[in-house]
């Protein structure tokens, strides 16, 4: 990772070297905070960060459920991240904002304890690799399932939970493959380690619902959306791990992974192993509408 300039902590901007946290910070020690992740886009109008409103929207929503109280208005985390982009001078990249608890307690309850408010930007590729975007990925069904909605909560981006995606992914990465997909407790597909997952068969798109134990992701709403413009049938409901291998198309959406098509699962291909026409679709009109190119959904966009 190539570091910026400055990062937004509490309402300042400072050096990159100098955002630093306390060694006793709540959130560090078990996982008390909730993120986001957003990407900022070059367009021929100038900078735009995908559906930036909706992004913090989900953070002030994963607060709330974790119940974090929140300094910061939605709008003035909008202002401080479109900020940050142009004093760091990027054109494009990844915004993180994070909310977590400081010091003040070191019991479980985080009553007492500081909470802090940080935003960072960088430049960030294609996080399954240009490669894998452009032919597709190898995916292996997890040992790990997904978080259950009895002992976490799977759609509130919290810090702690994540501990569950770094289990997958690098049990995935270790066993060869590209990424991960998590099963959820019932045995029912739910997600990739930080991406929702699509499965394309007879022309037919189906996803997990976020009862399945999946993120809400933003992505996952906008190529569902771009799909149903097009004429495309999307149905949200549970996927079972044989639809995996009998599928024509499998791919992941999320903001880090963009439209990844998935080449093979559990050893078997994907279709004939290479990325199919659906997935194709989904890719163009996703980046048709991160870039400026989709009129349509012109809204989408936040310019900086
Ligand atoms: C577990 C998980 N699922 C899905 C997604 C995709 O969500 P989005 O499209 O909002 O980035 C992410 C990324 O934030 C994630 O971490």
């Amino acid at each position: 990772m190539q570091p910026t300039k400055h990062i937004w902590m509490d309402g300042s901007l400072i050096d990159w070297d100098d955002a630093t946290v306390h060694v006793l910070a709540h959130g560090l020690h078990y996982g008390t905070g909730a993120f986001e992740g957003i990407r900022a886009y070059e367009t021929e109008s100038g900078t735009a960060v995908f559906r930036l409103t909706e992004h913090i929207e989900r953070l002030q929503r994963s607060c709330k459920a974790l119940m974090v109280p929140v300094d910061w208005k939605v709008a003035d985390l909008v202002a401080a991240s479109k900020e940050l982009l142009s004093l760091n001078e990027l054109t494009s990249g990844y915004i993180r904002p994070i909310v977590f608890y400081g010091t003040g307690s070191m019991g479980l309850n985080p009553a007492g304890a500081t909470v802090h408010t940080i935003i960072a930007t960088w430049e960030w590729g294609a996080y399954l690799g240009e490669e894998g975007v452009a032919n597709g990925i190898r995916v292996k069904v997890s040992s790990w399932r997904r978080i259950g909605q009895d002992a976490l909560m799977p759609n509130a981006k919290l810090t702690g939970g994540y501990i569950n995606s770094v289990l997958a992914k690098q049990e995935a990465l270790r066993a060869g493959y590209d990424e991960a997909l998590m099963l959820n407790a019932e045995g029912f597909v739910a997600e990739g380690s930080g991406e929702n997952l699509f499965v394309v068969r007879d022309g037919v798109v189906r996803t997990p619902p976020i009862t399945a134990g999946v993120l809400d992701g933003i992505t996952r709403e906008s190529v569902m959306t771009l799909l149903r413009d097009d004429g495309y049938e999307v149905i949200e409901t549970e996927i079972a791990r044989t639809d995996l291998y009998y599928a024509d198309e499998l791919f992941f959406s999320g903001t880090a992974a963009e439209v990844t098509p998935i080449r093979e699962v559990d050893d078997r291909p994907v279709g004939d192993g290479h990325p199919g026409p659906v997935t194709k679709r989904a890719q163009q009109m996703f980046m048709d509408s991160v870039t400026g190119k989709n009129e349509r959904h012109a809204d989408w966009l936040e310019y900086v």
